[in-house]
């Protein structure tokens, strides 16, 4: 079964501001792939779930058209109101029912996305979209992160654990599919010729307000919200109090790295 948890206004605006783009080593692992399978430079790309367009935008380079597609109306109205180059555009549908015809597709990603769709019927959809040939890359990046500052990064990466570890009570079973690195989902992908990588590393420099605001972004983050709002909204003011007290720095501005590291699956339809 789908499962919808990104779909109100704040939560879109939050996406927007706070969630990454694919860095620079998974682009790397994705367009070596998608060169090598002839896919890219290609005709259409199709990223499913693609939320406020972060990994959208990444892909028109590489295809003459870029569609992004999610099912909340709120994401796909900030992704359009984000600059985008003009082969770039956004539709509202569901993963397991896109508006293509057969065969029509060079690529179809999903970033961060693929675990919350109906697995089989999305996979039907994609094997019916994709041309003979047509490549998936389905990616996310896991809790395994580590947070970088002079000589605290191990105190910061524990503070940073125990509160994914405290959020992740309130997570919703299909995390599950994260966590086992997307294994269930390759193992249902009906394609011959395919592999799973878990051990792509990326760095993003980023601030300790964008910390918080990636902390306020995670799904489980946003059920704790409803569920019990103010120890949420504490639970970010400690959160944010015990890193600068750690760096030993007053300003919510200071740099420091975030160390991500993803799990991504590649594969080529035969033709
Ligand atoms: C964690 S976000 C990832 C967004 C973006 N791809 C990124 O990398 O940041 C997951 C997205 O999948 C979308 N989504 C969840 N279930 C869906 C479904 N069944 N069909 C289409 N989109 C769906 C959500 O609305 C959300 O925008």
């Amino acid at each position: 079964m789908a499962t919808r948890l990104f779909e109100d206004r704040a939560h879109a605006a939050i996406y927007q501001k706070y969630r990454f783009s694919p860095q620079e080593n998974l682009q790397s692992v994705i367009f070596s792939y998608l060169e090598e399978k002839r896919v890219s430079p290609g005709q259409l790309a199709v990223d499913v779930g693609c939320g406020s367009g972060q990994s959208t935008r990444m892909l028109a380079k590489h295809f003459e058209k870029v569609v992004g597609t999610d099912i909340s109306e709120a994401q796909i109205e900030e992704a359009r109101r984000a600059p985008q180059p003009p082969n770039v555009s956004y539709l509202v549908c569901p993963a397991e029912d896109l508006p293509f015809e057969d065969g029509s597709v060079d690529l179809v990603t999903a970033f961060a996305a693929v675990h919350w769709f109906d697995g089989p019927r999305f996979l039907r959809e994609v094997d019916r979209v994709l041309k003979p040939s047509g490549c998936v890359v389905f990616s996310s990046y896991n809790r395994h992160m580590q947070l970088c500052y002079k000589d605290c990064t191990d105190e910061l990466t524990e503070i940073f654990r125990e509160i994914q570890d405290q959020l992740f009570t309130f997570r919703n079973e299909k995390i599950k599919l994260v966590e086992n690195d997307y294994q269930e989902i390759f193992d249902s992908l009906p394609f011959q010729e395919k592999q799973r990588m878990t051990d792509i590393f990326d760095k993003i420099p980023l601030s300790v307000a964008d910390i918080i605001g990636y902390i306020q972004s995670l799904s489980p983050y946003r059920l704790y919200l409803e569920a019990q709002p103010e120890e949420a909204k504490s639970l970010l003011q400690n959160t944010e109090r015990r890193f600068l007290e750690t760096m030993g720095v007053s300003s919510r501005d200071t740099q420091l790295e975030l160390r991500t590291k993803h799990i991504c699956i590649l594969g080529c339809k035969s033709s």
